[in-house]
């Protein structure tokens, strides 16, 4: 095997380990002739010669840049130019580094600085005891630390459920609607039994909560008299012809804003989601993404003529969430 040998140019047997762990290696010089220093070169000559002319072209292409730079001439010309320089120097560069340089290996001992058994085993028990003597003396310390640490952690995450913002409450299952409200217009009109003919349609809010988003309600007139039963257990719902649905699109929560009488269907613009109204139609979904039947809002005439509600929506409003037992 080779001896290797170390930056400054000098070679060492390869097996200096064998020497002994703390022991430094032999330096052995090297000369010209170790097989480290032999180029790629079969004819290293020839290479050199190709090389200078490279770094002669090199220094031609820049001298010419200079010359046109100097002379104010076209782009054109610096960039050969510059590119002629460059090719040049680079070519040489690359040449001689590759075919001129030596090939090595070069390698540097290392001495093994592995502690032995003994050594080991003094320096944990070192350790471990004055660690113990270091903490131990300061105990009361370390549990006051824990818990300013514990307590930290703790208030932590306020700031976390904070940011999530205020808890919705009942938010996405209510609305403004109870019982006994009056249906009232955009513009805060009582709506009366002869407001609407047949085929008539008009948006309706409860009078506590007038544009209210989640509270807004289609009314629809399908019929001119007689209750319209839109399912089974809702055969006081639509009294005087008259049905109400929330307005907001039970798939995005767009407002359901368009109503085709000659069809009985609602439809939303958003993404062209259309329900079925009318008898035994409850507002059931049968185009479009719209998931479920829009709620229906039960309503009943008073002594005077007005429209109220029965009572509020039985189920939430609007697009579904995670927490709704029917999706
Ligand atoms: S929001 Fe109504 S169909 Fe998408």
């Amino acid at each position: 095997m080779p001896d290797s040998t170390d930056h400054d140019g000098h070679a060492e047997p390869s097996g200096h380990g064998a020497a002994g762990a703390h022991e430094p290696p032999k330096m052995v010089e090297a000369s010209l002739d170790s097989p480290q220093f032999q180029v790629a070169a079969a004819n290293p000559e020839r290479v050199e010669r190709g090389i200078a002319v490279m770094f002669v072209l090199g220094v031609v292409g820049f001298a010419g840049f200079g010359a046109a730079f100097w002379q104010n001439w076209s782009n054109v010309w610096l960039g050969v130019t510059l590119a002629v320089g460059f090719f040049g120097l680079g070519i040489g560069m690359v040449a001689w580094g590759k075919y001129l340089m030596p090939r090595g290996p070069f390698s540097e001992s290392r001495h093994t600085n592995e502690p032995t058994d003994e050594e080991r085993e003094v320096f944990l028990q070192d350790l471990s005891s004055r660690g113990k003597i270091a903490l131990g003396r300061r105990s009361y310390l370390l549990k006051i630390l824990s818990v300013a640490g514990g307590i930290f952690g703790i208030v932590a995450i306020f700031p976390l459920l904070r940011s999530l913002g205020p808890l919705p409450g009942s938010l996405f299952y209510n609305t403004s609607w109870k019982k006994g409200s009056y249906l009232v217009s955009p513009e805060g009109r009582y709506v009366h039994i002869d407001d609407l003919d047949k085929g008539g349609v008009l948006t309706v809010f409860p009078e506590n909560d007038v544009g209210g988003p989640l509270s807004q309600t289609i009314l629809i007139r399908p019929e001119t008299s007689g209750y319209v039963v839109t399912a089974p257990g809702r055969e006081t719902w639509g009294p005087e012809g008259y049905l109400a649905f929330s307005k907001v699109c039970t798939h995005a929560g767009c407002p359901v804003a368009l109503y085709q009488k000659a069809l009985d269907e609602l439809l939303c613009p958003c993404h062209q989601s259309i329900f079925e109204v009318g008898p035994g139609r409850p507002a059931t979904p049968v185009f479009g993404p719209a998931p479920r039947p829009l709620p229906q809002l039960p309503l009943y005439v008073d002594s005077k003529g007005y429209l109220r509600a029965q009572n509020r929506y039985d189920e939430p409003v609007g697009p579904g969430f995670w927490e709704r037992g029917n999706l």
